[in-house]
């Protein structure tokens, strides 16, 4: 293992990530974890993360004392190791010009930490201090033109620090720097590989669950599909899945799942058809938030229900990821006050998310996992690679893509609309070239002609998107044919529709969503 100690960088995942990219477990945890509890965890390796702060400042977050004395090797990344060099007895000062975006990283001698690093390589800086007097012991690696002190090591203790930020894809060589660091200097094995994963996780659940039964809500999604297919190899039949259908899927999405998981995998699928319940919910509502409510709620209430028939269940299994650990720990530093917060914006969209009161003792073991590792634990476990790839889709489904109230007729319609959209990036081979792409249906009416009748009929509105993470996105340049493709087909295949017009709004401003 090698632990990141965050002091509020917006990077500290990025670098867990990037370590376990080398098959090497990571975990973030506190700057203010002691140099006790890091003996009990005995990390390989621990790396300081960048921060907010400036070491000098009052209040500004330091670590334990103690931990130089353990004799783990330590890397300091930015404020990290500004960190490093004052707590060992060097000076930080305020930079005479701050250093931002690329710069050319020369070594002044060569070392395990640069192999495989060429000079001049491009690194990532985003600074305002610099390191000015070096603590007893260290040496100048590296320097930039703004930087004297970009990289420094006291080698015999196995100190390391770092300016620049090894950790963004624009550091030119950062990949191989942190290989360096994990192999070369903390002689970490590549221990943590999909198939470790599911080897531990399947031994967890079975010893935390014993004989009894498992609950575990299906949406068809990524993380909950990967749930499903581990905790099935974990218990066989003592998982029971229950798949809720509220009627706001899309085309062939219900019947598709139940061949997957009931008639492929055997997987214990119970189906719940509740479509007329949520229809009757959301009947006339127009309000975007009302109808998202509305949903949620009767999303618990079936939830519930079933649950007590099909039961009773002492567990409930949930697809809880490490980002959302790591969040719910605050594992952030509010730069002004040195207090704990979370800086992202916690994601607002739970219609799956249960009440508090919950009756369950919970099962998490995607806990411990990133996004990109929940899908190669999904291929290893045999997932059809649709779903492993599959684009987010809304809990709400295509209730919220129906601006305003949703009829029979427009659920109708857009579901058709939807089926096209994806029909022709798949065609065409682009499926994984945007995070979502989808159909919007406008409540309004256009007028337009076909064959010589006039028609008054609704706009469908594309929404091809990219994105990282689905916090900011852009719209998709796509190809022209491609629009007129989909244009084409959905004007002369879907009755009820006679315009398509394109979205090219970014997030911010607009959400990518449209309710
Ligand atoms: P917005 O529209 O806020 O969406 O830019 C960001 C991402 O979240 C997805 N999304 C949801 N996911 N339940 C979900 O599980 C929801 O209620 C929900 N609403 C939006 C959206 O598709 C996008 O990927």
């Amino acid at each position: 293992t090698i632990v990141i100690l965050d002091f509020g960088s917006q990077y500290s995942e990025l670098i867990a990530r990037r370590i376990r990219e080398t098959q090497v477990y990571s975990e973030v945890l506190s700057y203010r974890t002691t140099a006790e509890q890091l003996r009990q965890l005995a990390p390989r390796g621990i790396i300081l993360s960048g921060g907010p702060n400036s070491v000098y400042d009052e209040g500004a977050p330091h670590t334990d004392p103690e931990i130089w004395q353990l004799g783990i090797p330590i890397i300091g990344i930015c404020y990290g190791m500004q960190v490093m060099v004052q707590q060992l007895g060097g000076t930080v000062e305020r930079a005479t010009r701050a250093e931002y975006g690329k710069a050319s990283l020369f070594l002044n001698c060569a070392g395990d930490l640069f192999d495989g690093v060429v000079d001049g390589a491009t690194m990532w800086m985003s600074h305002g201090d610099s390191c000015v007097q070096l603590p007893e012991g260290f040496e100048v690696l590296a320097h930039t033109e703004n930087t004297p002190c970009a990289a420094i090591a006291n080698t015999r203790r196995r100190f390391y620090g770092v300016q620049f930020h090894p950790e963004v894809v624009h550091s030119i060589g950062g990949a191989a720097l942190i290989r360096n660091f994990v192999y070369k200097i903390c002689q970490c094995e590549p221990t943590w590989t999909a198939e470790a994963f599911i080897n531990d996780a399947i031994r967890e659940v079975r010893a935390q669950v014993g004989d009894k039964r498992v609950l575990l809500a299906l949406s068809g999604g990524v993380d909950s599909s990967t749930l499903a297919f581990l905790l099935h190899e974990a218990i066989g039949d003592r998982l029971t899945c229950m798949f809720i259908d509220q009627g706001f899927m899309r085309k062939l999405e219900p019947e598709r799942l139940l061949e997957i998981f009931r008639d492929r995998f055997h997987i214990n699928v119970e189906y719940v058809d509740a479509v007329d319940r949520f229809f009757a919910q959301i009947d006339g509502v127009t309000d975007p938030e009302e109808k998202r409510r509305r949903i949620g709620h009767e999303f618990i209430n079936v939830f519930e229900t079933e649950s007590q028939r099909l039961g009773p269940f002492d567990y409930l299994a949930q697809g809880t990821l490490y980002p959302d650990v790591i969040e719910s720990a605050n594992t952030n530093v509010d730069p002004k006050t040195g207090e704990r917060v979370a800086v992202k914006i916690k994601s607002h969209h739970n219609v799956g998310g249960l009440p508090e009161n919950l009756r369950f003792k919970l099962v998490e073991p995607l806990r411990k996992l990133f996004k990109d590792e929940v899908r190669n634990v999904a291929r290893l476990l045999g997932l059809p690679e649709d779903i492993v790839r599959r684009h987010p889709f809304p809990g709400p489904g295509l209730a919220i893509r129906i601006i305003g109230e949703v009829t029979q007729e427009r659920l109708a319609i857009l579901r058709e609309a939807d089926h096209i959209v994806r029909e022709e990036i798949r065609r065409r081979g682009s499926y994984d070239d945007f995070w979502q792409a989808f159909a919007v249906l406008l409540p309004v009416r256009t007028v337009g002609v076909m064959g010589d009748r006039r028609t008054y009929a609704y706009p469908i509105v594309l929404r091809l998107i990219s994105s990282e993470d689905g916090m900011t996105a852009d719209w998709s340049r796509v190809p022209y044919d491609l629009l007129e493709a989909i244009s084409n087909r959905i004007v002369n295949e879907v009755r009820g529709v006679n315009r398509v017009v394109y979205d090219i709004t970014s997030k911010p401003p607009g959400t990518i969503e449209w309710e």
